[in-house]
């Protein structure tokens, strides 16, 4: 299960990379959002999640290989930056926003079910119950999201049409 092993480490690696990008993501947008108490309410309680993945998943690199990848990390950040720009400098930031997040956490959720295969062929019980954790979080986000685009577009259509700052 040598192969197996490293597999499971490259993918803890990315994930970990990929709990960075989500939490400049949601830091980015949560600081700019205004007239969205709900939707900025759930991002900055997602963030505090995603924080603390990046915790678990780096105490699950160290307890398996050693330090997670710097490179990797810097790469996720870079990669959050860059994605981060363009939705903010669009007139209906807010919309693009919450459509990112929800396209992010299917990511999030199809990376720890990957996890959590390669978890159980390994046999690694600990990691696993750490990946269900962190997976019932990224569905909750993505559930809350799949809810809350129709409002969130509702509430930007109609303050754009009596021209007060929909945006964001
Ligand atoms: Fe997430």
């Amino acid at each position: 299960m040598t192969h197996a092993k490293d597999n499971f480490i490259a993918w803890l690696k990315s994930a970990h990379a990929m709990e960075e990008q989500s939490s400049a993501m949601l830091m980015a947008q949560t600081r700019r959002l205004e007239n969205y108490p709900d939707l900025k309410a759930r991002m900055m309680h997602h963030l505090e999640e995603t924080r603390v993945h990046a915790a678990d998943l780096q105490e699950l690199l160290n307890r398996l290989s050693g330090a997670p990848s710097p490179l990797k990390d810097i790469a996720g950040r870079i990669a959050a930056t860059v994605h981060g720009i363009p939705g903010m400098l669009v007139s209906d930031e807010v919309v693009k926003s919450a459509a990112d997040a929800y396209a992010f956490e299917h990511l999030e959720i199809a990376t720890y079910r990957t996890l959590l295969t390669a978890a159980d062929e390994l046999g690694e019980d600990e990691a696993s119950a750490v990946l269900e954790r962190i997976l019932g979080e990224e569905i909750a986000m993505a559930s809350w999201l799949e809810e809350n685009l129709d409002p969130i577009a509702r509430i930007f259509l109609m303050r754009d049409e009596r021209d007060l700052q929909a945006k964001r």
